[in-house]
């Protein structure tokens, strides 16, 4: 499996949100655009943070989803309260790891920033063990890096 061009990827991603002001569509639009580019993943989508410390599920692509992650819990919990992306190549091994659909086995998430905050984290999920690759944190992060400022404009 080739590694995407992230950095194109990126520009698509941006191209699609600049100058659109629902958030909620700019973050399905993400999940339909990953889920559409990324090979062998089983969800990609987004959690978005509501108060200090719970992540509620935001738009997706993929089979439904747990609806509440307490920060600190699971893979997205974990990068939301440390703020660091979280690249597990086996999520039976992850302690707490909250299992959505069966058929994942590995996972990336990523934090996103607003207001100089975590405000929710992006995850993507695969069927295949060590599917994510150094190049793919660094590529998503690249990404996200791009799109979050347009998301989240300090509030
Ligand atoms: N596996 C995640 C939960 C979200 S689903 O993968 C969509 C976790 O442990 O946080």
């Amino acid at each position: 499996m080739q590694t995407p061009d992230y950095e194109a990827l990126a520009a698509q991603a941006e191209a699609l949100i600049r100058g659109v002001p629902h958030r909620t569509a700019n973050l399905a639009n993400l999940s339909a655009l990953l889920w559409q580019t990324l090979e062998e993943i089983n969800w990609a989508g987004f959690y978005l943070a509501e108060g200090e410390d719970l992540l509620v599920l935001g738009p997706f692509q993929g089979k439904p989803a747990c609806i509440e992650i307490p920060f600190g819990r699971g893979v997205c919990g974990t990068a939301a309260a440390q703020d660091a992306t979280q690249l597990v190549p086996d999520v039976h091994a992850f302690p707490g790891h909250i299992a959505c659909d069966g058929a994942s086995r590995s996972e990336i998430v990523v934090p996103l920033h607003g207001g100089g905050r975590v405000v929710g984290v992006l995850d993507i999920d695969s069927p295949i063990p060590a599917r994510f690759s150094e190049a793919d944190r660094i590529g998503l992060e690249t990404l996200v890096r791009r799109v979050e400022g347009l998301l989240f404009p300090d509030n």
